[in-house]
């Protein structure tokens, strides 16, 4: 595991930015793993502006993103669909044939899991993952406790998570408490990880996460047995 420290946020984006043009020119038709949430912003501008400068292309790139909340239409402005394509993949060239998101309106969610899972595989297993890290230490929406060899499942979301998701939305009936995620077994397959994480309000879950037990009741701490992780933080 490769641990880089930022004094800024803009710096550690960057850096992750350039992580994953690197993997997508040595490997055109790589398959990344993405994620939502505050963290990934600045990484997604800075892989708009590689585009738009023409030193990036996504033509080949095939995509797939960790979770969506349940029952979430992918129109509706909340959902994780509308979130990347209003963040990264209406401004780069990825086909939208590549872009795969679990379905959380899914008549049948189960089987929408064990669907989304198979296409990961048929498209050659995950090149690069990209993660944030929940307060608690989820990782996708694997809350604390989860099961580390779990595929994409649906899930209930544990209550600090519920209530750092508040600040999206107008009510708090209004916060969604179900996902589709992918598992832990899902992310723990991918060739490559990177995670990042940025903000005193991160450190002390960082610390536990990266030099405590690899222990259930965190999450991100498996990530210490996979073979190829970065984890980029700061404050
Ligand atoms: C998002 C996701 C979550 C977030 C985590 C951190 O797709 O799977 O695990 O990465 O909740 O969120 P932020 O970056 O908003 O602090």
């Amino acid at each position: 595991m490769r641990t880089l420290y930022f004094e800024s946020y803009d710096r550690m984006s960057k850096y992750a930015a350039d992580m994953i043009a690197a993997q997508i020119r040595q490997k055109p038709d790589s398959v990344l793993g993405l994620a939502t949430g505050s963290s990934p912003l600045g990484i997604y501008r800075e892989l708009i502006g590689l585009y738009e400068s023409g030193q990036l292309d996504f033509s080949q790139v095939t995509t797939f993103n960790l979770d969506e909340y349940c029952g979430m239409d992918y129109r509706n402005e909340q959902s994780y669909h509308y979130y990347m394509q209003e963040n990264l993949f209406s401004k780069i060239n990825v086909p939208a044939s590549n872009i795969h998101l679990p379905d959380a309106a899914a008549a049948d969610p189960d089987a929408e899991c064990l669907s989304y899972e198979r296409s990961i595989e048929q498209a050659g297993g995950i090149d690069l993952q990209l993660l944030g890290i929940g307060h608690d230490g989820h990782i996708g929406f694997n809350e604390p406790d989860s099961h580390f060899p779990a595929i994409t499942h649906r899930t209930m979301l544990a209550e600090p998570t519920i209530q750092a998701n508040r600040r999206f939305f107008a009510s708090q009936d209004q916060v969604p408490k179900e996902a589709l995620t992918m598992g832990i077994g899902t992310i723990m397959k991918a060739r490559k990880i990177l995670l990042i994480a940025f903000g005193a309000d991160k450190e002390e879950i960082v610390r536990q996460a990266f030099t405590g037990p690899v222990v259930p009741a965190v999450p991100a701490s498996v990530l210490q047995l996979h073979p190829d992780v970065t984890v980029l933080y700061g404050k």
